[in-house]
This record gives structure tokens, C-alpha cells and sequence, in this order.
């Protein structure tokens, strides 16, 4: 049995630095319905540098982290999902299970969740430090030795999907392979391009090459990020400049049936339905600073039957789409390892931050001992 309160290290963010302390925090055993976990990795993710960046508000101090995978190390009581040695892949949007849309398959847009408050569903955190409630982000806090999570935000997956892959399963590939799998519904030879290849723009290019788009074309401001997109399958690989959308327009034969957003900048949302061809649709999966509006030709998109949508975390059910993308992994047809590009230590999250914030590495995964 695991003793309890545990020590861990973890990734804190103060709320107003844009770097994180490593310090070590308190794990309340679990309580009724929640799960322990041994992180076995956490992807360093582009929302987690919005929060540092001062983006969007959340509650602080927090453990970042919201990409995460591990053993289960013990179980609060009522819990029948998973077992003690388990290994997992963690959810940044557990659903309550109760409410309307979870009820009717639709977990993805739960009313009753109260991971975006940072809080197990009844409203505690098992995170502290001296005695003061420290929030993991979205419920998950994957940046630390141990966390705390619902029952329904902690996914049994295979023992042979290694800790790393798993771990970008929990946010990057189910966000890009469900933007176009889910949302997008994208079909075979049908065209997309993909503006901004970070993790994110990455994982939508495999999902792409999966499903048979073509041509796929990638837009970045970063060679290495075109680099591997050229790797996980796109066809042609663009900076972006005035004539984008003409280049697009040439290879696609008048624009793609599909433009995705990964960056989370307003201008580039801005340009996606100039991206696309009549009755084309435009995602947007990047998301841009808090009170950012974007202005959009809405008589153009009307009288050219173009669609605007948004896709949050691909419209993943955890519960069928981990399991599923970890088969996928298996079998040889998502190559997740592609997409890491450096394996940290937690004492070397702060650089990971910077290399993001240059344009740099497609994804670093911090691998826990
Ligand atoms: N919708 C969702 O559910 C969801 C889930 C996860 C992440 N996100 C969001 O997706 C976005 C990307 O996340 P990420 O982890 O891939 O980040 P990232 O930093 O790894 O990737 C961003 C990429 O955009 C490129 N870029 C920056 N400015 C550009 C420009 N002007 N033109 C072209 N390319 C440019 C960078 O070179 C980089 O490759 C973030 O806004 C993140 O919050 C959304
Ligand atoms: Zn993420
Ligand atoms: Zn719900």
C-alpha cells in the first residue's frame, strides 16, 4: 500500500512567472472515485505555455501538465475502472458521467466536469504545499512524480505502448487525430492544409496521412517543423507569406477542402476560409489569448457555402479514443515517436518552454524515473 500524504516533485507554476519553480508538493491519498498515479511522462505541451505566458487565467499556484500517462499506484474507494499497476493515459477533460451530453455519447462537451476549475468533481484538490491547495491543471497536473484524478480521467491502455507515446496520446494526437477524424470527417483524396506543425499541426499531419488526405500541405515559420511534417506525410511544405493562399490555391486546383489552425493566433485564423474552396471547411484547433475575437468576410463565407468550425480536444470520448489510438500506435499506423523530439528531465522544463517559444522542437516529453 502506498503510505500517504506523499512528497513529489513537481512543476509549479505562481501564476504570474512565465517560468516554473520545481519544488516538492503534497499528495493526499485518494479519496472517493480518484486514482493515484505514478507519471511514467508528460509532453510538454503549447496550452501549458499559454498559462505561463499569461494568456488565459487560471487558479494558482498550479502543477502544469495536462499530457500525461502512468501506473495506477492506488485506488480511492468505489473505484472499478482501473487497478492498482495499470498503466493509463490521463484526460485534461474528465467527464462527470452524468450529465445530458455525457449520457448521450457527447462526453466531449460535459456540463457536469470541473476540470477546467482544476478541481476533482467534489470540488477538492489532492495537491498542497505547507498546507496550501496547489490546482493541477485541468485536473490532471502531469508535470509531478504523483497526481490525483477522477476515476473517468485516468484511461487503461495497453502495458506495450512505452510511457512517452502514451503520454502525447493524451493531448496531441487525440486533439489533431480527432480534429480530423471527429470533426473535420476528412475522406481520402481529399486536400488539407495544415497552418502551424508544432505538436499539435503534427499530430493533425499524421491523422491526415492516416485517412488518405492528399495532397497535405504543411505551413510553418520553422524548416525542422517542416522537416518532420514532410516525415509524418505531408506532400508540400510552405512558409507562410502574401501568396499562400495562391500557392495553396495552384496545388490544390482553387483551394483545399480543409484548412486546420494550430497556432492559436488571430491573423491565422483570420486567413483560413481564404485557404479553403466553396463548401470547404476551416478548423480552428489552435487557441488564441483570452478576449481575442477574429473577424471574419462572413458574405463570403455564406455565399461561398464555406464552414468555420471549432475543435476542442477533437471531440475525444477517452474512454473509446485512447484505447483506439494506443492500437493504432501498436499496429505501426500512428507513428507517435516520431513526434518526440527531446526526452527532459522535469529539472529541464523551463528550456523545453524556450525552445517552444523560439519555434523550436516538435515535441519534448519530460520521462520520469
Ligand atoms: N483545440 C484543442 O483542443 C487544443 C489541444 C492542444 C493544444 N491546442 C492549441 O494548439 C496550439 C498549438 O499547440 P502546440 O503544442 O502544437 O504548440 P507548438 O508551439 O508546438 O506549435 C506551434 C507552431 O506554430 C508555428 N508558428 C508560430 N507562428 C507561426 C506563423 N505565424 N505562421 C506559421 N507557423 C507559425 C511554430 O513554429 C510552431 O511550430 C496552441 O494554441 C495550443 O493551445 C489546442
Ligand atoms: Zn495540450
Ligand atoms: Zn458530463
Amino acid at each position: 500500500m502506498i503510505p500517504a500524504p506523499l512528497k513529489a516533485r513537481a512543476a509549479v507554476h505562481n501564476g504570474e512567472s512565465s517560468s516554473l519553480d520545481i519544488r516538492t508538493i503534497d499528495v493526499a491519498a485518494p479519496g472517493p472515485g480518484s486514482v493515484l498515479v505514478r507519471l511514467g511522462a508528460s509532453g510538454v505541451c503549447g496550452s501549458d505555455r499559454h498559462v505561463l505566458d499569461g494568456d488565459w487565467q487560471l487558479p494558482s499556484p498550479t502543477v502544469m501538465g495536462h499530457e500525461g500517462a502512468g501506473t495506477v499506484a492506488a485506488i480511492g474507494e468505489g473505484v472499478v475502472d482501473v487497478a492498482v499497476g495499470d498503466h493509463v493515459i490521463l484526460s485534461w477533460f474528465y467527464p462527470c458521467r452524468r450529465c445530458t451530453a455525457c449520457v448521450s455519447g457527447r462526453s466531449y462537451v460535459c456540463t457536469g466536469s470541473r476540470a477546467e476549475e482544476c478541481l476533482l468533481p467534489d470540488g477538492t484538490s489532492a495537491l498542497s504545499e505547507n498546507g496550501t491547495r496547489v490546482f493541477p491543471y485541468l485536473a490532471v497536473g502531469s508535470m509531478s512524480e504523483y497526481t490525483v484524478v477522477p476515476e473517468s480521467g485516468a484511461i487503461k491502455v495497453p502495458a506495450a505502448v512505452p510511457f512517452d507515446v502514451a503520454s502525447l496520446i493524451g493531448c496531441s494526437i487525440a486533439t489533431g487525430y480527432g480534429a480530423v477524424v471527429n470533426d473535420a470527417a476528412v475522406q481520402a483524396g481529399q486536400s488539407a492544409v495544415v497552418v502551424g506543425t508544432g505538436g499539435v499541426g503534427l499530430s493533425i499531419i499524421m491523422a491526415l496521412n492516416l485517412v488518405g488526405a492528399n495532397p497535405i500541405i504543411a505551413v510553418d515559420l520553422s524548416e525542422e517543423k517542416l522537416a518532420a511534417a514532410r516525415e509524418l506525410g505531408a506532400t508540400h511544405t510552405l512558409q507562410p507569406g502574401n501568396d499562400l493562399a495562391a500557392q495553396i490555391q495552384e496545388i490544390t486546383g482553387g483551394g483545399a477542402d480543409f484548412a486546420f489552425e494550430a497556432i492559436g493566433r488571430v491573423q491565422t485564423i483570420e486567413s483560413l476560409p481564404g485557404l479553403i474552396t466553396g463548401g470547404g471547411k476551416a478548423v480552428i484547433v489552435g487557441l488564441p489569448p483570452q478576449d481575442a475575437p477574429v473577424s471574419i468576410d462572413a458574405l463570403e463565407l455564406a455565399e461561398s457555402g464555406k464552414s468555420l468550425i471549432g475543435s476542442n480536444y477533437g471531440s475525444t470520448v477517452p474512454g473509446r479514443d485512447f484505447p483506439r489510438l494506443a492500437e493504432l500506435y501498436l499496429a505501426g499506423k500512428l507513428p507517435v515517436d516520431k513526434l518526440i523530439s527531446d526526452r527532459i528531465k522535469l529539472d529541464e522544463v523551463n528550456e523545453a518552454f524556450d525552445a517552444m517559444r523560439r519555434g523550436e522542437r516538435a515535441r519534448s516529453v519530460i520521462v520520469f524515473d
